[in-house]
This record gives C-alpha cells, sequence and structure tokens, in this order.
C-alpha cells in the first residue's frame, strides 16, 4: 500500500505543477499581441497539458481509486473521503477547462482577460489546501 501512496503523491504533485503553472501561461498570453509570442504560448501551453498534466493526473486519479479500494473497509463511511472525492471532482473540472482554453487560445479566440485568468490561477491553491487538511487531518 505505501508503493501506490507514494505514487499517488507523485501524481498528485505532477499534476499540481501543470494545475499552477497553465493559468499562468493564460494570465500572460491574454496580454500578449504579438503573432510569434502568442505562438510561443500555444506550444507551451500544449506541450505543458498533454506532456505533463494529463499523463499526472492520470497517475493521481488511477492510484487514488487503488488506494480506495485498498481501504474501503476503513475509509468508505468517512465524511472526509467524500468531501475530497468532491474537490477532485472539482480538479477535474479546472483540468478539462484548461484544455477547452488551451483549444479558444490555439483558435485565436480567446475572450477571457488576463484579470480573469489571474482569479481563476487562484482555485487550485485552496482547493489542495481543503484536501490535504481534510486526507492528513481527516477532521470528521
Ligand atoms: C479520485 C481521486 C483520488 C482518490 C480516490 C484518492 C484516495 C486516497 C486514499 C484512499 C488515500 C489513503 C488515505 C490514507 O491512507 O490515509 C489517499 C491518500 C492521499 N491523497 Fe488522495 N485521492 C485522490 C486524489 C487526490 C488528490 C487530487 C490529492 C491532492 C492533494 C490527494 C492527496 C492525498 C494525500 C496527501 C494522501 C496521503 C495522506 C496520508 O498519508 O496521510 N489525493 N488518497
Amino acid at each position: 500500500m505505501l508503493w501506490v501512496k507514494a505514487l499517488h503523491l507523485f501524481g498528485v504533485i505532477c499534476w499540481f505543477a501543470g494545475l499552477f503553472y497553465l493559468p499562468r501561461l493564460f494570465v500572460y498570453h491574454a496580454m500578449t499581441d504579438d503573432q510569434p509570442g502568442s505562438e510561443r504560448f500555444k506550444l507551451m501551453e500544449r506541450k505543458l497539458y498533454r506532456v505533463i498534466m494529463t499523463p499526472s493526473a492520470v497517475i493521481a486519479v488511477g492510484s487514488g481509486v487503488w488506494l480506495l479500494t485498498l481501504t474501503w473497509r476503513a475509509y468508505g463511511s468517512s465524511l472526509w473521503l467524500w468531501l475530497k472525492l468532491a474537490l477532485v471532482g472539482l480538479l477535474i473540472g479546472f483540468h478539462l477547462y484548461c484544455g477547452r482554453t488551451l483549444r479558444r487560445f490555439a483558435a485565436d479566440q480567446n475572450l477571457s482577460s488576463d484579470r480573469f485568468f489571474r482569479w481563476f490561477n487562484e482555485m487550485p491553491v485552496l482547493v489542495l489546501l481543503a484536501i490535504l487538511v481534510l486526507v492528513v487531518v481527516k477532521p470528521f
């Protein structure tokens, strides 16, 4: 089980690297009005999303479900776990919204401002804090 938990934390940490960095790229991309600069951001966003963010999301969620099967008897009826899974659902929605935004930028059809993306960038920070308190402290 500890090997699975180590894999889980590896996936979670890599996933959050992308969840923190991609919205930051969107902030600067939304402020860019030169085409070469915009093309460079498109390449960085696409590589980050496809090579790092999505594979590590699959590792984090896959190993999480594996951990769930190993600890179901102990935690299956715990409120902290169901709240955590609801927050993970929110993170998956955030991830997919990043994918949609990335495609909009690629088609030069982004309508959101850099100010929107600065607020958008803060959401994973709050979700990470809440998940860590739930899964480490297990308050209820
Ligand atoms: C569908 C997705 C996920 C499932 C089903 C899941 C499930 C689990 C389970 C069952 C454990 C073992 C709990 C224990 O032994 O104490 C665990 C540990 C952990 N999970 Fe997840 N998890 C998921 C996603 C995440 C995400 C997105 C984070 C991001 C912060 C996260 C952070 C952690 C941490 C830090 C631990 C270690 C807790 C400890 O050892 O005290 N998990 N997860």
